[in-house]
């Protein structure tokens, strides 16, 4: 599982790099042993997991804060970052739908997450907080 502050998922623009902290403490929680999955009916049926809800939840509100991040500075790439989000939401969804659990398959869905960062914010969200920052519409971190 990637480390929070880990340079390769850090760009220097706070903003950005909130989110990707935020994502590597929810992971942290979500895996933590003994951390029992709450259902509204009781017992976990181990379908539609809400490990993973949890973390759809939380990459949605990220995803849509760089999405308007991206608009206000006019950002070439947008399309191609967009897409690129889309792929993570795609993956997490499918495995919900597939019933993956993340208790009992938690090596599976932590690697999914883990590579997917490791990949999207050297490169795309590094991207954008250059561009944010040189456009003056985020202030690198001090
Ligand atoms: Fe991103």
């Amino acid at each position: 599982m990637p480390i929070p502050g880990h340079k390769s998922l850090t760009v220097g623009v706070r903003e950005i790099d909130a989110g990707t902290e935020g994502l590597c403490y929810l992971m942290s929680r979500l895996f933590e042993p003994m951390v029992e999955c709450r259902r509204a009916g009781g017992v976990c049926d181990r379908t539609q997991c809400t490990r993973i809800s949890a973390l759809l939840r939380y990459v949605d509100r990220n995803f849509l804060a760089q999405e308007a991040l991206m608009e206000q500075a006019d950002y070439p790439y947008e399309d191609h970052h967009r897409r690129e989000h889309w792929r993570l939401v795609h993956q997490l969804r499918r495995m919900r739908e597939g019933n993956v659990c993340a208790d009992r398959d938690r090596t599976v869905v932590s690697e999914v997450v883990g590579r997917w960062m490791m990949e999207h914010v050297g490169e795309c969200d590094r991207r954008l907080g250059n561009w944010a920052v040189t456009r003056r519409v985020l202030d690198p971190s001090s």
